[in-house]
C-alpha cells in the first residue's frame, strides 16, 4: 500500500500546525506535529535540568526518553515516558529549548523512525523543519510555508494572549529570529526550501486561503 504523504515545512509562527492540522481533518489524514516530539525531549531535558549545550550529556539521558503518541478525536498527544504532557509544551522556554536540541544529531536520530513510520503506514500531513528535504524526501506533496517575521510574531503573540499569557510582543519577535537563525544555520537537516517545495507566503493570506492552496495543490498531484 502507497500512502500519500504531506510535507510542511517552515518556520515558527508561519502557520504550519494550523494549515496541516485542518487539511488533515478535511482529508481525513492524520496530521503529525513533529516539533511537538522536539518539545517533549526538550521538556525531559529541562526537568532534568540537562545542559543542551553539552551533547554528550543529552545523549547519556536519551535512552531515558520514550517518546510516543496517541490519537485522541484525531488530535495528536504527545507521550513522555507514558506521562501526557501535550499540556505542557507550548511554552516559549519549552521551545527555545527545542531549537537547542533539535541541532543534536543524536536527537534527531532518535526521532527519525518514529516520523517515517508514520508516514509508511498512514496517509499523513506531517509538519516541521526538514520533512520534505529530509524525513519523507519522496512526499507527493511538499509546502514551504512561511510570512515576514513580524506577521509570524503578531500571530504567535495573538496565540498567547488569547490563551491568557503575559507576554511582550518585542520580545516574542526577538525569540523567533532568534529561532529562525538556529534553525536555518545549523549542520545537520537545517530548514531550508526543498527543491520540490511549493513556496507559499501566507503574510497577506487568511487560514482558508492557506489551506484551500494546500487542498488544490493536493488535488493537482493525485
Ligand atoms: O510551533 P513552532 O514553529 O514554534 O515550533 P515547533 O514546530 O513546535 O518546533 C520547535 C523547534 O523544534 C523548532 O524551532 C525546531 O528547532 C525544532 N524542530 C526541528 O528541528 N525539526 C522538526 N521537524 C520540527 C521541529
Amino acid at each position: 500500500m502507497t500512502t500519500y504523504n504531506i510535507a510542511i515545512d517552515g518556520p515558527a509562527g508561519a502557520g504550519k500546525s494550523t494549515i496541516a492540522r485542518k487539511v488533515a481533518k478535511e482529508l481525513s489524514y492524520i496530521y503529525v506535529d513533529t516539533g511537538a516530539m522536539y518539545r517533549t525531549i526538550a521538556l525531559y531535558l529541562l526537568r532534568k535540568g540537562v545542559d543542551a549545550a553539552q551533547e554528550s550529556a543529552v545523549a547519556a539521558v536519551l535512552p531515558e526518553i520514550q517518546v510516543s503518541i496517541r490519537y485522541e478525536d484525531q488530535a495528536q498527544q504527545m507521550l513522555l515516558n507514558g506521562e501526557n504532557v501535550s499540556g505542557l509544551i507550548r511554552t516559549e522556554e519549552v521551545g527555545n529549548m527545542a531549537s537547542k536540541v533539535a541541532a543534536l544529531p543524536c536527537v534527531r536520530e532518535k526521532l527519525l523512525d518514529l516520523q517515517r513510520e508514520l508516514a509508511r503506514t498512514h496517509d499523513v500531513v506531517m509538519d516541521g523543519r526538514d520533512i520534505g528535504t529530509n524525513i519523507l524526501p519522496n512526499a507527493q506533496l511538499k509546502i514551504y510555508l512561511t510570512a515576514s517575521v513580524e506577521t509570524r510574531a503578531q500571530r504567535r503573540f495573538l496565540e498567547l494572549t488569547q490563551k491568557g499569557v503575559d507576554c511582550s510582543y518585542e520580545k516574542i519577535k526577538e525569540d523567533i529570529e532568534k529561532r529562525d537563525d538556529q534553525d536555518m544555520h545549523r549542520e545537520i537537516a537545517p530548514l531550508i526550501q526543498a527543491k520540490d517545495a511549493v513556496y507559499l507566503d501566507s503574510s497577506d493570506m487568511t487560514i482558508d486561503e492557506v489551506a484551500e492552496k494546500v487542498r488544490s495543490l493536493c488535488q493537482q498531484g493525485r
